[in-house]
């Protein structure tokens, strides 16, 4: 048996000589060590404390933020308590000059932001958009936080992040239709510091399944626009997108 192990042990020399050699591949990779580069590059600029500042503009104007919604799912339609519930990717783009970088290579399209927490990543500004309507609402984390960060050459960011929430709507009953707004605001920034914008081209997206399953009603339409609220501390930014229910079965309520 001793023996047997002892005439194995060159093969077992060789295997482990050749994993190495495969390790010390993988780190030759060298889109793996431009972003290794660029991770250290960005850590230590986002210590700064700074970088929690609402980002510069070049001219000083408000920043832009663009915003897009993927509805993945509605349910939940509760017309006794006036609520229902979406799950949505909810993606934000906008422009923090200060992370822009130089990549080694023309082929680099964006950084990814492996070692995002649940609060997003440290220190990199993220917009403060909230749900007006929002009853009550959670962010999905499992088997990993279902959310994402790139970050472009040019400062350009991305950041998009599943969520469910339960949203209050005045539905009645005892209509044929009905609308239900998803209105999208920054709580901290008025207009002279913050802009809100659908993104132009793809406002929302809806998966193919939601809403088939909903009792008694069906989404009819889906609208988006844009809005500013005038309130106590000035005017703030918003985005409207309105789901129109229908009922299937509609009978007119007995007089
Ligand atoms: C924000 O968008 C508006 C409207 O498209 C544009 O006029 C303005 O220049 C943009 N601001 C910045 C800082 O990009
Ligand atoms: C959806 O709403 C838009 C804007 O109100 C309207 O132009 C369109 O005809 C509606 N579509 C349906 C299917 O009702």
């Amino acid at each position: 048996m001793l023996q047997e192990i002892k005439m194995l042990l060159p093969t077992f020399s060789l295997l482990l000589l050749c994993i190495s050699s495969a390790i010390s591949v993988k780190n030759d990779d060298p889109n793996y060590a431009e972003r290794k580069r660029l991770t250290e590059n960005l850590l230590s600029k986002s210590e700064a404390p700074h970088m929690q500042l609402r980002p510069p503009t070049p001219t000083g104007t408000p920043l832009n933020v663009t915003v897009n919604i993927y509805i993945r799912d509605i349910y939940d339609i509760d017309e006794d308590r006036n609520r229902f519930t979406v799950q949505l990717t909810m993606r934000q783009e906008w422009t923090d000059n200060r992370l822009a970088y130089t990549p080694t290579s023309a082929d680099f399209k964006y950084f990814l932001f492996e070692n995002i927490g649940h609060d997003g990543p440290p220190n990199i500004w993220i917009p403060d958009t909230f749900f007006r309507e929002e009853i009550s609402a959670f962010d999905h984390r499992l088997p990993h936080f279902n959310q994402l960060l790139r970050i472009y050459p040019d400062g350009h960011l991305l950041h998009s992040k599943r969520i469910t929430v339960e949203l209050h709507c005045s539905t009645l009953k005892n209509v044929k239709e009905y609308d239900c707004p998803i209105t999208l605001a920054s709580y901290m920034y008025p207009t002279s510091d913050l802009n809100l914008y659908w993104r132009e081209l793809d406002a929302y997206q809806i998966w193919g399944g939601a809403a088939t399953d909903l009792q008694g009603v069906y989404l009819k339409n889906v609208t988006t626009n844009s809005c500013t609220r005038k309130t106590l501390l000035g005017d703030w930014p918003c985005l409207d997108m309105t789901l129109t229910f229908n009922h299937h079965l509609y009978e007119c309520p007995s007089s």
